[in-house]
């Protein structure tokens, strides 16, 4: 191996370690961070995610309020236990994890979601904020992207970033945030005819797919800088991710691994989000 590791999981360590103690400045000043994870139905893979959600919240001196409804649950009692929460002084961010059943449109969900407490960043109004470079919550993956791409000290200004995959949660708006950073960017899809082609001159590679194998040696520039943000099986149900680590990191300069990259910066930047969800949220005045 030539390439660096990218050691996400020291970086979250920092990233907390830092939370916790802004988090308990502001609970002495009688304002404790607070977070309300929903989880509907059971899928497997949502209920360790938002345990480990809840437990980062523990370890940080977030206080974490976790709801669990059945499948079930309508899409109207959903709004409306959002609308509770929106109102609701002690709680400064919002979670929905995803995927929602079937029935209920997660659009809608969103949406009702008070954009002062998307510590997710999916509102339309975080969004929006990106596009334009306002102020907002950006979301968690690709902010922690940017992190993991920051602690190599190589700046991205004038340099060759191609992001594969356009989701709205990742692809999307981690295109912005490198563009943002003054890099030339380039987003690859199912739709792009050789990927390659596009990688082979990049300088940074953020591949956010959910495919196994989808960047290879033979199409990463020597020393480049390659993230990895897949969350897959291989045939002996190993995790790994959307990068062939074993061959791209022999060729790249710097990587991130599955596990131990990217995971663990999503959660931490989660922490961020509702730190300071919680540090912006106006004084309640109570009347006598
Ligand atoms: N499901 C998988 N990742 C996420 C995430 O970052 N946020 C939410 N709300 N749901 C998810």
């Amino acid at each position: 191996m030539t390439a660096q590791l990218i050691d996400g999981n020291a970086l979250a360590r920092t990233i907390r370690a830092e939370v916790t103690e802004r988090a308990a400045a502001l609970t002495a000043r009688g304002r404790q961070p607070g977070l309300a994870v929903i989880l509907v139905g059971e899928d497997p893979a949502s209920q360790v995610y938002v345990k480990h959600k809840v437990n980062d919240c523990e370890t940080s001196g977030v206080r974490s309020v976790l709801d669990r409804y059945p499948a079930t649950f309508s899409e109207a009692e959903l709004l409306a236990r959002i609308e509770v929460l929106n109102a609701d002084p002690s709680i400064h961010g919002i979670l929905v994890q995803m995927p929602l059943p079937k029935h209920i449109d997660p659009h809608k969900v969103i949406e009702t979601i008070s954009p002062l407490k998307d510590v997710d960043g999916f509102h339309v109004q975080s969004a929006g904020a990106l596009m334009v470079g306002q102020p907002g919550f950006r979301p968690c993956t690709p902010y922690g992207c940017m992190k993991l791409i920051e602690t190599t000290g190589i700046s991205l200004k004038g340099k060759n970033a191609v992001v594969i995959g356009r989701s709205n949660t990742v692809g999307k708006p981690m295109a912005l945030l490198l563009l943002q950073a003054n890099a030339t960017v380039t987003v690859c899809h199912s739709g792009t005819a050789d990927i390659g082609l596009y990688t082979r001159q990049a300088d940074v590679v953020v591949a956010a797919v959910g495919k196994r194998m989808v960047l290879t040696a033979d199409m990463v520039k020597p020393g480049a800088v390659v993230i990895d943000v897949g969350m897959n099986r291989d045939e002996a149900g190993k995790l790994c991710g959307d990068v062939d680590f074993a061959g791209v990191s022999q060729v790249a300069g710097w990587i991130t691994p599955v596990p131990g990259g990217v995971g663990p910066m999503t959660r931490a930047m989660l922490l961020v989000n509702t730190l300071e969800a919680a540090e912006r949220a106006p004084t309640v005045v109570h009347s006598v």
